[in-house]
């Protein structure tokens, strides 16, 4: 089992407050992993330092065994690090397929992606690319939009198309910074159906943040759990969801987190 992320005791301050607190952990290579957490533990600071949004104050962060902390966002992307954003970044005034279309290819090489959507396609790079996006939509369950202005989406079909972008290229490890706020429950249902199959199917990492914890126990094969800057603990869904740590955590103790499946 390969680590394809290693967080070593990272700490990050804003100002004299310390968001993160030595936190360490990793991401095995092919597995869905989640990081949860009740709101200001340090989650979305953990990502962004991850990928090269934030600089750590100290610690390191290794991506499939290289150094990479410090590294500025457009190379953790050439390393084919992607990530959504807590909040959505589409470009609001450009319509929904062009949004994909104006991800930039951040690697050469067997297409990850192609494989799964056209397995024996080929054609001139451009009509390529168009393709590959209309797939993506389809795929996203935002084909009806495709030809939308972006900033007229709904929130949950923002976060749609944020996972979209990423998949415009060759990503080996994806974060997904809450993709299921604002999706309603019959979108996350399906959306987490895709990101397993993206896992199963081509191997795709995934490190998610997410509130929802069906979500969680459906897709993760292991959570990292964070509260007010410090890492708590880790382990498979069920083993952290019913900590006694994370509960008090969560709900000021008392009640189980609820682990069951959507149906
Ligand atoms: N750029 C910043 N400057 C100052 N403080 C910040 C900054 N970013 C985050 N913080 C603070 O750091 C703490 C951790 O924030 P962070 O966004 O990482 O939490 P989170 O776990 O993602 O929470 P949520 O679940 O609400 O998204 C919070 O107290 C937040 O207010
Ligand atoms: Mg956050």
């Amino acid at each position: 089992m390969t680590n394809i992320l290693e967080v070593d005791n990272v700490t990050k301050y804003f100002g004299a407050f310390r968001a993160i607190n030595s936190c360490s952990l990793q991401v095995t290579a092919g597995t869905i992993s989640g990081l949860i957490g009740p709101n200001g533990a340090g989650k979305s600071t953990m990502f962004n330092i991850v990928a090269g949004v934030h600089l750590p104050d100290s610690g390191t962060v290794t991506l499939n065994s290289t150094d990479v902390t410090g590294l500025p966002a457009h190379r953790m992307f050439h390393y084919g690090l992607l990530r959504t954003f807590q909040i959505p970044h589409e470009f609001s005034n450009v319509r929904v397929i062009n949004n994909l279309l104006m991800v930039p290819p951040n690697q050469s090489g067997e297409n990850l992606v192609t494989a799964l959507f056209r397995p024996s396609a080929f054609k001139p790079q451009e009509e390529n690319m168009r393709q590959k996006a209309l797939e993506i939509l389809e795929f996203i369950g935002l084909s009806h939009v495709k030809y939308e202005l972006a900033g007229n989406l709904s929130g949950g079909q923002k976060k749609l198309l944020e996972l979209g972008r990423t998949l415009m290229v060759d990503p080996k490890i994806v974060l997904l910074d809450e993709l299921g706020a604002g999706v309603n429950r019959t979108l996350l249902s399906t959306l987490a159906d895709n990101i397993k199959k993206l896992n199963e199917e081509l191997k795709m990492t995934f490190f998610i943040i997410e509130h929802n914890m069906e979500f969680i126990s459906r897709l993760c094969h292991d959570v990292s759990v964070m509260v007010e800057g410090e890492m708590v603990t880790n382990g498979s869904p069920e083993q952290v969801l019913n900590d006694p740590q994370v509960v008090e955590a969560y709900f000021g103790g008392g009640k189980r987190v609820q682990t069951s499946q959507p149906g």
